[in-house]
């Protein structure tokens, strides 16, 4: 763990420039709106190390897998969110000298990330090998207000040169991405044009035949006031630069406003690409920038209100929350039902831009509690869209009669991931989109959902664990082989218990929610049925018999469930008592050593004890959580947050509160040493459950919601909002007790403490802490 960034409540700062940190900074300053986003390049050339990366949401490239050692049933493809067109650059040439902060003295510099307005802005002094001091001042945002748009104020000031300077800006698409499988590129050039102030470029991608036209337009003040200029266009393959010359006055700033707008064939017509984003630049030029990013101010405060969380009394803790609402935010909007949260969403190139159970597991809660109901419902309309697809892909492995097996990471449905011990044996995912569904109706209500879509998935999904499951005359049990679990520092292991326990849980659901549907709507029930070719008697009785006779490792005399057959055999060696050179493991170890060590990557048996906290009695929890925590190296940004759950959950406040730190300044303090390939966007859902469920005790049971609050030392309050059933409410724990505000027209029961408090229409109740 690092302390790099200075603490602010709303900002994340850096002062003083460090080459060998710039690409944990490109991450972790990373700009978005849902429909694209870029990492933290600067926008003058950079020979130093650096991650290049601009996305267009939902535009991907199927390239194809690479493996030491090909396997039946490996995915043709691993697809991609390509890095796309460079649309930031800035080329800047002070007399015969290009900018490039590698080889030119930095002798001040301060980046910010401004999360309140949403933009990131930097001032630095440098000074270049002949002598030539430069002050370069920047400001950018992708826009909120209109997501295809994003806007630069770029501002050169010479303070002991007077003369020649030359401005390029410029769009490119001849760029690759890092983890291109072969070394190719993915974009084709469809057409390009670029006149004295305005350039667009059409690209298409091979294979998808995705379409996106980047059009930027130039305006160029001196000495703050407007001035014409005379530009030299440059034209080569996939790349089109405006170069303009500017005499300048020492002392005096140039700057050169960028307008940029990136149009997909997504959601326009492909032959109107380059017309429109050239008509659309100009009109928000028109509107001129410091118009534009006040609109984005005001656009970034209306999104805090609905979901700002506030910590007060400790600024770190507030900078982590809010960094990661910020990212969230910029990431997934849910406008859009075909797009998805990759887990490092517009940040780096890691996974892909792909869809993982992260969605269901992390992300779901969040928007449940932040958003309309819509989007949550969207997220799960996306996978029962894909349904299709988990059968073909099931079968492909083997299985038949309608069992699916949701791919372990996808963009359209079809299987991406080509290593064997995870796409085929991680299957644990198709019970994470079965509790979704659960989770999803418990929160809303909505049952009509299980009619429509949410049981035709839950019966696919229960068909394959039907199939999965072997029956073992030796134990007269099913039990569940060659599996992984989500703690992927084991692979190909047997009985995994969280594995075993949620395809049981699924079993139970789908009888469950058969009876639901029956009685709701016995016709479209019929419909299904006949549809699916669903046998209800013998297939249920099938599910009935695996419900009672599964095998469920446990230890009796440890009185904890077994992460898998022979965990007990292992050298248990606390995580405490390794030397800390050794971590992160995945970076120190070699694999084998790993996998027969007793280290766990991320929760497994407690994410099992998360999800069905209800079957659980509070001393089993603890027992299995004083067990496998101390042997967690949580080297998954996935698995602070759920240790902070259920540590707030055992009342064990300091450990909730390490853990909350850990996971809500995972990448402000690179704490696993990887935020350098980008930030981890899904597990930012999980800090907000670490809050909202962890220190705010939030669940939802029979319909109500209740709160079991707990406050860290440190805290003097904490305030979150939460959407429920068509009711908003602000929650307020401070050391007294907590308030709850709601701002909705109808009253709502909730409950406190296992108190049930009716707070009327906009109002506030108190509840003072017994
Ligand atoms: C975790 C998986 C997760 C993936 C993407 C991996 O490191 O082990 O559980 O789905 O990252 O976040």
């Amino acid at each position: 763990m690092k302390q790099y960034f200075k603490v602010n409540e709303w900002k994340i700062i850096e002062e003083g420039f460090d080459p060998s940190y710039n690409k944990v900074t490109e991450s972790v300053f990373s700009l978005g709106n849902g429909r694209m986003g870029q990492r933290a390049n600067f926008e003058e050339a950079y020979s130093g190390e650096t991650l290049q990366g601009n996305y267009v949401a939902g535009v991907y490239y199927p390239d194809k897998t690479r493996v030491g050692w090909w396997k039946n049933g490996y995915p043709e493809y691993f697809a991609k969110v390509l890095n796309a067109a460079n649309w930031i650059g800035i080329d800047v040439w002070i007399g015969d000298e290009q900018l490039d902060l590698a080889k030119w003295e930095v002798i001040d510099f301060k980046r910010e990330l401004n999360m309140k307005e949403g933009y990131l802005h930097r001032n630095t002094l440098v000074k270049s090998p002949q002598g030539k001091m430069v002050r370069i001042e920047s400001t950018r945002f992708c826009s909120i207000v209109d997501d295809e748009m994003g806007a630069i104020a770029y501002t050169v000031t010479c303070t002991n040169y007077s003369g020649g300077i030359r401005l390029i800006p410029y769009i490119d698409g001849d760029i690759i991405n890092a983890d291109s499988n072969y070394g190719e590129k993915f974009w084709g050039e469809v057409s390009k044009e670029i006149s004295n102030d305005t350039g667009v470029i059409q690209l298409r991608t091979k294979k998808t035949g995705f379409e996106v036209a980047t059009a930027m337009k130039i305006r160029l003040s001196q000495g703050g006031k407007p001035v014409d200029f005379i530009s030299e266009q440059i034209q080569k393959e996939k790349y089109i630069g405006a170069e303009i010359t500017v005499n300048a006055v020492s002392g005096q700033p140039v700057t050169l406003k960028k307008y940029v707008v990136n149009l997909s064939s997504q959601n326009h017509k492909t032959d109107e690409l380059s017309t429109k984003a050239l008509a659309e630049v100009e009109r928000i030029s028109e509107k001129d920038f410091a118009l534009l990013l006040n609109e984005q101010r005001l656009a970034w405060a209306e999104k805090w209100k609905h979901n700002d969380i506030i910590i007060e009394g400790d600024a770190v803790a507030q900078q982590g929350i809010r960094f990661n609402i910020f990212q969230l935010n910029q990431t997934y909007t849910g406008e859009d039902d075909r797009l998805n949260i990759g887990p490092k969403g517009f940040t780096g190139e890691k996974y892909g831009g792909s869809t993982y159970w992260d969605t269901e597991a992390y992300c779901v809660p969040f928007y449940l509690a932040t958003a309309d109901q819509k989007v949550a419902r969207n997220l799960l309309l996306y996978r029962y869209k894909q349904l299709g697809k988990a059968i073909d892909n099931a079968k492909l492995l083997g299985f038949k009669d309608g069992a699916a097996l949701y791919p372990m990471v996808t963009m359209d449905g079809t299987e991406c991931h080509n290593e064997w011990e995870i796409t085929f044996e991680e299957i644990h995912r198709n019970g994470a989109i079965a509790f979704a569904i659960f989770n999803y109706v418990r929160y809303t209500g909505d049952e009509a959902y299980l009619t429509d879509y949410g049981l035709e998935v839950l019966i696919a999904i229960s068909r394959f664990w039907a199939q999965r499951i072997t029956w073992s005359a030796e134990r007269q049990q099913y039990v569940m082989l060659g599996v992984t679990g989500p703690n992927e520092y084991e692979n190909n292991v047997n009985n995994n218990w969280y594995t075993s326990t949620i395809a049981v849980w699924c079993l139970k659901y789908t009888i469950e929610a058969i009876g639901k549907v029956k009685q709701a709507n016995q016709h479209k029930y019929n419909d299904l049925i006949t549809k699916i070719s669903f046998r209800e008697e013998y297939e249920c009785e099938k599910f009935a018999d695996i419900i009672g006779k599964m095998y469920l490792g446990y230890d009796a005399q440890l009185g904890i469930f077994l992460q898998q057959d022979g965990f007990l055999d292992k050298e248990q060696i606390l995580v405490k008592d390794l030397p800390k050179s050794e971590l992160p493991l995945v970076k120190k170890w070699s694999w084998d050593r790993i996998l027969r060590s007793v280290y766990i990557k991320q929760a497994d048996v407690l994410q099992g004890l998360y999800f069905f906290e209800d079957d659980y009695n509070l001393e089993t929890i603890r027992r299995n959580y004083d067990f496998y925590e101390p042997r967690t190296v949580h080297e998954s940004s996935l698995s602070p947050c759920v240790h902070a759950i259920l540590a707030a959950k055992l009342g064990d406040i300091d450990r909730a509160y390490q853990f909350y730190l850990r996971t809500s300044r995972l990448d402000i303090d690179d704490y696993n040493d990887d935020t350098d390939d980008g930030c981890h966007i899904t597990s930012m859902a999980g800090t907000w459950m670490a809050v909202v469920e962890g220190f705010g005790g939030m669940r939802v049971r029979d319909g109500k919601l209740s709160f079991n609050p707990l406050l860290p030392a440190e805290w003097k309050a904490l305030s979150f909002k939460v959407g429920f059933r068509g009711i908003s409410l602000n929650v307020r724990i401070s050391k007294d007790g907590a308030a709850i505000t709601n701002y909705s027209d109808k009253s709502i029961t909730v409950k406190v403490y296992n108190e049930e408090y009716a707070i009327d229409a906009n109002s506030e109740k108190q509840i003072k802490i017994k």
